[in-house]
């Protein structure tokens, strides 16, 4: 491949490149929002001869395009699925271009911006000082790096260092009331075993954790590794655990306490909500997510810890070839990769550009609009609210109808998506509002959707 001449393929498909995305954005509110029918790409052989970027482009175009659902738009309800804001995207396209390997520092800006990025998300969130952070692919690898961190401090409570011997006969016992999968999935990859949690009691009608049940089962438990993940926004009830009683806990049994708000720590934005998380400046771990409600694009996850020392002892390997002297930390150390994409710049970008009340205004914005559809849905003799809503979930059932009937209907029609939800035994839909471009009006259109699919 000639250099300048495979540049030039690039530089002559941009007017194209930037008149498809202007059009995908520009019409994002009138795409399907999701695409059931699940489409497939068609069989291709992988070429020999490549067919060039143009020609690549043609098949894009006619292949691929058409088969994209509007998740980035506003009536995309499913998870927790945030948009990405301009600016985002504009830092979220440079990364490419400049594509730095944010792994050791030393030879590029790159790591200072990540640092730079790393304390905005902790002054936004209004975290303590003296965090240590690292960005991840997602809230999952957060988890991650909490529950590795947490297996590392309860073996040095049994005089182990697990990063370097394994776990061996240490004893680990894990707590959680209302943990989000991803915990469970972390849990079997960390070795302490899915299953083997112990599953602390909710309030009644919560998924909060029942604290005197933990201080319980805290005081029961023989294990000297004890290990809390508690939830800031479970993701049904949107509910928060009593994290300065929880913490209190902690410190009496030597427990370490992981905190996951992959989107509820941004109700610490809302002056009304931001005392649902008292206490967690006391916690060893923290999860949090860009691509949420940051509205970043995908992957963006967010990482804290005040053991720099421990995350330093699970993640640095020594290697010659890896061997850096600089004043700066060197982030690969600090995180799951050794090779790590700039995912600081969407950040940079969009927290530079809107600043603290831009975020704040998406949040109140989509948790209005959270409120907003739940008034329907309780002067709607067709739906039954089954939570009111306190942040940007809505968890809520048909009344005379199959709830995944009732969805299927829904998100065939393409006009909004949303995903299945349990609340307390009851079958339900789940709608979670988290894009900066939902409007008051998208909220109308999904109220009419609602109101025809909930016609057999
Ligand atoms: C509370 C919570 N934790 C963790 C996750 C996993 O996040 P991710 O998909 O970014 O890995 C989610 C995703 O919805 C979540 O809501």
């Amino acid at each position: 491949m000639e250099q300048a001449q495979a540049d030039q393929a690039f530089f002559d498909l941009q007017p194209q490149l930037l008149a498809w995305s202007r059009e995908w954005l520009q019409q994002l509110g009138q795409r399907p929002v999701a695409r059931p029918d699940d489409p497939s790409p068609p069989e291709l052989a992988l070429p020999g001869q490549g067919l060039g970027l143009a020609g690549v482009w043609q098949a894009f175009c006619q292949d691929l395009a058409p088969g994209f659902n509007a998740s980035p738009g506003p009536r995309y309800l499913g998870f927790v699925t945030g948009g990405v804001t301009p600016a985002a995207l504009a830092g979220d396209w440079l990364t490419a271009v400049i594509d730095q390997n944010v792994a050791s520092a030393g030879n590029s800006i790159a790591t200072g911006v990540e640092l730079q990025v790393l304390d905005w998300l902790r002054q936004l969130l209004d975290l303590p000082e003296g965090l240590v952070g690292s960005l991840t692919t997602g809230a999952t690898a957060a988890n991650l790096l909490a529950m590795v961190c947490a297996r590392q401090h309860a073996g040095w409570r049994q005089g182990r260092d697990i990063a370097r011997d394994g776990i061996g006969p240490a004893a680990i016992r894990v707590f959680s009331a209302t943990p989000h999968a991803s915990s469970l999935k972390v849990l079997g990859l960390v070795g302490l075993g899915r299953e083997q949690i112990a599953a602390v009691p909710c309030l009644p009608d919560s998924e909060a954790m029942d604290v005197a049940a933990l201080a319980a089962m805290l005081a029961a438990s023989p294990e000297p590794g004890k290990i809390v993940i508690a939830s800031a926004g479970t993701v049904t009830g949107t509910d928060f655990d009593d994290l300065t009683a929880i913490a209190a806990l902690c410190r009496q049994h030597q427990a370490w306490l992981h905190v996951d708000g992959a989107f509820g720590l941004f109700s610490r934005l809302d002056p009304s909500r931001h005392g649902w998380t008292a206490g967690i400046e006391l916690a060893d771990s923290i999860t949090c997510d860009g691509h949420k409600w940051l509205n970043v694009p995908y992957d963006c996850g967010i990482f804290f810890t005040p053991h720099a020392d421990l995350l330093q002892q699970c993640c640095s390997v020594a290697a010659p070839y890896l061997e850096m002297h600089d004043s700066l930390p060197a982030l690969m150390d600090r995180g799951i990769e050794q090779s790590r994409r700039f995912r600081a710049l969407p950040l940079w970008f969009s927290l530079l550009a809107y600043g603290r009340d831009g975020m704040r205004h998406i949040v109140e914005e989509n948790c209005r609009q959270a409120s907003a559809l739940a008034e329907w849905l309780q002067a709607s003799p067709d739906y039954e609210l089954l939570k009111p809503p306190r942040l940007n979930v809505v968890i809520f059932r048909p009344r005379h109808a199959e709830a995944m009937a009732v969805l299927t209907r829904l998100n065939a029609a393409g006009e909004v998506f949303m995903t299945p939800g349990v609340w307390q035994g009851q079958k339900g839909i789940r709608a979670a509002f988290s894009n900066w471009r939902t409007e008051a009006s998208d909220v109308v259109r999904v109220c009419q959707a609602l109101a025809r699919a909930s016609q057999a």
